[in-house]
């Protein structure tokens, strides 16, 4: 309230207000007294207003029954401007706002379901995506919170990773899904030009190396140069480059690409890096939701027969 008073276009904007709902009652009584006029010589008064060459305009009082309408709907607009905020900043004194009334429904929805939730968290993921309803709510939870980035059907796309191919960045299994969900992940590879000869002919070969690795199409004479360099990469994509799940380097032999594995995005990620996140959950769905929807990702890469519906 102390804020209302403090807050100078809050006020002028109530004022206003107050003064325009005022000004219509006035209006209106003043209306309430005007009296139709006596015909002078026979002819009724009008305004003079002429159109279709005999249609008069009469200067006769609006009509009771209108008038009592603009009475109550000026008493509703001010106990509406007292109930629900609408005067400046004041909140009203219902204190009434939407973002109240949906954590309000939150709550609501959240006290009804935490049974259900309380059950499928005692079970394991793997138990829940037998559960087609619990897939089903996965699903649902699933286009909402996460399809924008990884695609309606999970599918994924450049830089966000394919959820239903089996192929995973991480471990892949049912606790390290809920636990991405839970805490997002975080990529970071830096940029390798300058470990690796910094020139142009050696971010070619490495990149070339690289392609040789999943057997795609490269030059066997550029990989080889590039084999030699690869050692700085092996740090983190192993040896082999069949990646390594603790630093989140994945495999590079695989020819499953997070970048779509062009000559030109590999040497992209030699000379540039790479940084890539997902977004921690936890907080936003809590552990219940987070759950569920672990086990419907999960349910997506399993062959069919290992999750009756
Ligand atoms: C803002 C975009 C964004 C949203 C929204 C998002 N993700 Fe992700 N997600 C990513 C990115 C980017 C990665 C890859 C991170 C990396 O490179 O390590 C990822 C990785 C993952 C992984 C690990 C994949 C693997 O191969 O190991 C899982 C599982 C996952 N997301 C599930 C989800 C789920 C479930 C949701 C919805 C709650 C979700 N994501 C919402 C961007 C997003
Ligand atoms: C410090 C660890 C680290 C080093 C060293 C490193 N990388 Fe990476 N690399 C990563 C990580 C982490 C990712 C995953 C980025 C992501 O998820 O977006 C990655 C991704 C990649 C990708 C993209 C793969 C795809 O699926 O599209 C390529 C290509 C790659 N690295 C090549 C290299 C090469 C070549 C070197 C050596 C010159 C190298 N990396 C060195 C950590 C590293």
């Amino acid at each position: 309230m102390a804020d209302f008073f403090n807050n100078g276009w809050s006020l002028f904007v109530a004022i206003s207000t107050v003064l325009s709902i005022l000004a219509c009652f006035v209006v209106a009584w003043l209306q309430s007294r005007a009296k139709i006029p006596p015909p002078v010589n026979g002819v009724v008064e009008s305004t003079g207003h002429i159109w279709d060459e005999d249609l008069r305009e009469l200067n006769n009082p609006v009509p009771r029954w209108w008038l009592y309408l603009f009475y109550i709907t000026c008493v509703f607009g001010m106990v509406y401007l007292i109930l629900y905020p609408g005067l400046g900043s004041f909140s009203g004194s219902l204190e009434w706002s939407s973002s109240n009334q949906y954590s309000r429904e939150v709550a609501r929805v959240d006290e009804v379901s935490a049974p259900l939730f309380a059950d499928y968290l005692s079970k394991d993921i793997t138990q829940v995506a037998a559960n087609s309803e619990a897939t089903a709510m996965g699903e649902r939870l699933y286009l909402t919170y996460c399809s924008q980035c990884h695609g309606s059907d999970a599918r994924g796309a450049r830089s966000f990773p394919n959820l239903a191919d089996n192929d995973w960045l991480g471990s892949g299994d049912p606790a390290y899904i809920k636990n991405t969900i839970i805490n997002g992940r975080n990529a970071v590879m830096p940029a390798m030009a300058a470990a690796i000869g910094n020139t142009e002919a050696d971010v070619e070969a490495v990149a070339h190396y690289v392609l040789s690795l999943s057997d795609s199409e490269h030059d066997p004479s550029l990989a080889e140069a590039g084999n030699a360099k690869f050692a700085v990469c092996a740090a983190c994509h192993g040896p082999d480059g069949a990646g390594k799940v603790l630093v989140g380097a994945p495999n590079l032999t695989d020819d499953v690409w997070l970048y779509g594995g062009s000559i030109q995005s590999i040497k992209h990620a030699i000379n540039n890096g790479l940084n890539n996140q997902m977004p921690a959950f936890g907080d936003l769905l809590g552990e219940g939701k987070a759950h569920v929807l672990a086990a419907y990702i999960w349910s997506l890469s399993q062959p069919a027969e290992s999750t009756p519906q």
